[in-house]
């Protein structure tokens, strides 16, 4: 911690990118992230004007909106060339296909959930790590899953075998940000209430808190890992799941 006056949430003037700013996690964050004062850069497949429209005109007007595949590792160093260094990079980008696995094509769908699961991830930490070391503190957070622990409640081999990845991923980078103050962490939802998840059956009667989380449930959890009071958390994936899962 800074000091003793300081919010341990304050955000205030940090430089903070945000991958999947158009979907239901990202759009929460980017607005908790603008209310904590953070200067936002926020990114996502979709159109600009898509994700002005998401994060709502507000926060946008006062953001550097980008539209890009994060799978893409020339568009995405090329983008960290374009707009310099951040703070934090929190990566809420990712896509969960609901298919067969045993049909023909499914290797197609394979290789789109690592392109933006995997690659995404790790081609923002390559851009934006070196940055961040350089300036000799930053944060790193990445979205695992429920699903990277227990194999997921309605989500495919391909989702959870990503997020799966995601958490031992986020070790490994940890490892590679702490001597230099650069603080990597992970959030490990349980269902949440986003596109993401809607009209895929998942049947809230089952959950211990009877419903699933709202998006701002875990945005919290990213805005205080960019915050001064998560200062000795490095390598932790925090579970968000109303107790869905425990390991
Ligand atoms: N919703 C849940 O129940 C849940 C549970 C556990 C983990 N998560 C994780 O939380 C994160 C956010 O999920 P969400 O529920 O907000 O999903 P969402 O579908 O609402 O949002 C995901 C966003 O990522 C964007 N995106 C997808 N691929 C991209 C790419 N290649 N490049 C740039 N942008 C891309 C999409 O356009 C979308 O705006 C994801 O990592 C997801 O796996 C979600």
């Amino acid at each position: 911690m800074t000091s003793a006056d300081t919010s341990p949430f304050d955000l205030t003037g940090r430089r903070i990118l945000i991958s999947g700013a158009a979907g239901g996690i990202g759009r929460a964050t980017a607005r908790l992230c603008a209310k904590q004062g953070a200067q936002l850069v926020l990114i996502d497949i979709v159109s600009k004007q898509q994700i002005r429209e998401h994060v709502g005109a507000d926060i946008a007007d006062r953001a550097e909106i980008h539209s890009l595949d994060t799978g893409s590792r020339p568009d995405v160093t090329a983008l960290a060339q374009h707009i310099g260094a951040v703070y934090a990079l929190i990566d809420t980008a990712a896509i969960a296909p609901h298919d067969d696995w045993m049909a023909e094509d499914w290797e197609e769908a394979l290789d789109r959930v690592i392109r933006a699961n995997i690659k995404g991830p790790i081609n923002l930490s390559r851009a934006f790590l070196p940055g961040m070391m350089q300036a000799g503190e930053g944060r790193v957070v990445l979205c695992g899953s429920v699903a990277g622990w227990m194999g997921g409640l309605r989500t495919g081999p391909h989702y959870a075998f990503s997020k799966g990845g995601i958490h031992a991923f986020v070790r490994w980078l940890s490892r590679q940000g702490a001597p230099h103050n650069v603080l990597v962490n992970g959030i490990a939802p349980g269902p949440v209430e986003t596109a993401m998840t809607e009209g895929k059956g998942y049947d809230t009667s089952l959950y211990p808190l009877k419903r699933m989380a709202k998006p701002e449930e875990i945005a919290a959890t990213a805005v205080f890992l960019c915050g001064a009071g998560s200062g000795y958390a490095s390598g932790a994936i925090f579970d968000i799941n109303g107790a869905t899962h425990f390991h």
